[in-house]
């Protein structure tokens, strides 16, 4: 699949999740192994503003590419001024537009998901963007506002006429959130309607999820948020699978050594203190629901050292890998 002039080597990528997909743990699922990688979502205005905040978060290495950087904002000055500003920094291979935030800030702000219900601002934002980069240029949207999916037929229609590259589909409504299941229904009849490549997006929690929604939908890419959190080589299962037919679950002592991996890539990136600070909360989703997990949580939670992570985490291994 192509995305403009960008050939995609794959089939997989790694959705945005903001507080998430910060560099390092962009880098952590490349080194598995997947297609495209995407930036957490970052403000329009904030890059307008030169805010050093939003700034940082547009760091990026040459290892994680090609990398997808994602701009949320209403305002179509501020959004093309971005899109301009990053495409001249040299870190993104793809400009994408938010349309489905459905958090409360963002959709005030008149950004997110609450763009679906006003197709002439998008337009104009979509136009505005075009005008101001040469770079691959997708979107994201969710189904709207309501059930109909009549907001995301616009929306991709107009995108496709005004020069968008490629539309990733999360079919949810902006009232669901993250309630009830995503209605894969709505990216087939998406994909029927347009020439430019679709990537499904939502409830991908396995491979064999990942082969559904492309044999149902026809998409030509699938992305995966939430499931990656815990299983950082999903989407390597699902590239392995698109190709082989087979693929293999992770040994217990990969994902110990994933982990001292994000520790070490956490580390670099944000230092000793806030980068423990935040893994106490990130290295969890790793041994969800295996056995001694909520022990290991608590005593993580009162680190304040990288030695002691990692000292837990072989304390950890030794019972577990010894049980395989
Ligand atoms: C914690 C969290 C943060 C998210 N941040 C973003 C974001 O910055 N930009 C965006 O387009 N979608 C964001 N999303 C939505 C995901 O990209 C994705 O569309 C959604 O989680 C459905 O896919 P999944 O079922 O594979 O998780 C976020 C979702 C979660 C759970």
């Amino acid at each position: 699949m192509k995305i403009k002039e960008l050939e995609i080597h794959g089939k997989t990528f790694l959705a945005p999740l903001a507080g998430i997909t910060n560099l390092p743990f962009r880098r952590l699922v490349k080194e598995c192994g997947c297609a495209v990688v995407c930036s957490e979502m970052i403000s329009a205005k904030g890059i307008f503003y030169n805010s050093e905040k939003t700034i940082t978060l547009l760091t990026s290495r040459e290892d994680e590419k090609p990398l997808s950087v994602q701009l949320f904002g209403a305002d179509p000055e501020s959004m093309a001024q971005a899109a301009a500003f990053v495409e001249k920094m040299g870190v993104a291979d793809i400009i994408d537009i938010n349309f489905g935030c459905s958090v409360k800030k963002v959709v005030k702000q008149g950004a997110g998901v609450a763009l679906m219900k006003e197709p002439r601002t998008c337009e104009a934002i979509l136009k505005a963007v075009r005008k101001a980069t040469n770079l691959p240029f997708t979107i994201k949207i969710r189904s709207g506002w309501d059930e109909s999916g009549r907001q995301a037929f616009a929306l991709a229609n107009i995108a496709q006429e005004t020069g968008v590259n490629a539309i990733t589909v999360h079919p949810r409504t902006a009232v669901q959130g993250f309630k009830g299941l995503a209605n894969w229904d709505l990216i087939k009849k998406i994909k029927e309607q347009l020439t430019i490549p679709v990537i499904g997006n939502g409830d991908i929690n396995c491979v064999e999820d990942a082969a559904k929604m492309i044999s149902q939908t026809k998409c030509d890419a699938v992305m995966v948020g939430r499931a990656a959190m815990s299983n950082p080589y999903l989407l390597s299962q699902i590239e392995n699978y698109m190709t082989s037919g087979t693929y293999q679950e992770p040994k217990l002592y990969e994902i110990f050594r994933k982990m001292e991996r994000l520790i070490e890539l956490y580390l670099a990136y944000f230092g000793e203190q806030h980068g423990v600070r935040m893994l106490r909360g990130r290295l969890p989703w790793f041994i969800k629901g295996l056995p001694g997990s909520s022990a290991f949580r608590k005593v993580l939670a009162q680190i304040t050292t990288s030695d002691q992570a990692l000292a837990l985490i072989r304390e950890y291994e030794n019972p577990a890998y010894n049980q395989q």
